[in-house]
């Protein structure tokens, strides 16, 4: 399973890079805005950091300037993925996208039929919301089981990118289920080291071990 995280803050991605588990980095124009940066300069920045796809969103809802904002991000750098909204022109860039080549990243996926639509259209990836989903009283998980599901059927090769996560268990149904990817706040990355009893017992070993008076390093 691949770890993107969501975030499009600089300093995170860094620190988060150097765990060695993140294998690339979603944003939208929201987590963009939050940085008060150029958009294209912090698009930039990032993917100088992490090597794996780097979704930037195009910001514009027609055909014609959804694909000229998407010429210009793809030429920042070759792992940029570019990100498009769930409407009828989103998935005509997508198609249009795709058929050169370019990977696309399909964005506010909330039904299965949604993501039968972006796979259909050439998407590299599909992300279904399931945080927004449970916000309104919806399993978010249950679209994600759908989709695996539907795209199993038919052997499409989008990737599925779970998106809106907010809790360690959306990861951990995601990984049951078999979901290609997940895209997490940095927060939630920090959640997944956690467990008491590997505190608890570190703490006994280390202080079993103090009592030895030993060094390994022989100091
Ligand atoms: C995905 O690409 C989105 O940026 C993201 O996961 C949205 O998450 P939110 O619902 O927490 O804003």
């Amino acid at each position: 399973m691949k770890f993107f995280i969501d975030t499009a803050d600089i300093a995170e991605i860094r620190e988060l890079v150097a765990t060695g588990l993140v294998d690339g980095v979603t944003t939208n124009p929201s987590l963009a805005a939050k940085t008060g940066k150029n958009f294209l300069d912090l698009v930039a920045e990032i993917c100088e950091v992490v090597e794996g796809p780097v979704s930037a969103e195009v910001t514009a809802t027609d055909l014609d300037t959804m694909l000229k904002e998407a010429a210009v991000l793809r030429k920042i750098a070759n792992n940029v993925v570019i990100k498009v909204p769930l409407i009828p022109s989103g998935l005509r860039a997508c198609k249009a996208l795709s058929d050169e080549g370019v990977k696309v990243n399909v964005t506010l996926c909330f039904s299965p039929v949604q993501a039968l639509l972006a796979a259909k259209t050439g998407a590299s990836f599909i992300s279904p919301f399931v945080g927004r989903l449970d916000d309104i009283a919806v399993e978010g998980m249950g679209l994600i089981e759908d989709i695996v599901t539907i795209y199993g059927n038919y052997g499409y090769e989008t990737e599925i990118l779970v998106a809106s996560v907010r809790h360690p268990m959306h990861i951990l149904e995601a990984a049951r289920m078999g979901a290609d990817v997940v895209t997490m706040p940095a927060k939630t990355l920090h959640q997944l080291y956690t467990h008491p009893l590997t505190d608890k017992g570190l703490k006994a070993f280390l202080d079993d071990w103090e009592k030895t008076g030993q060094s390994i390093l022989g100091d």
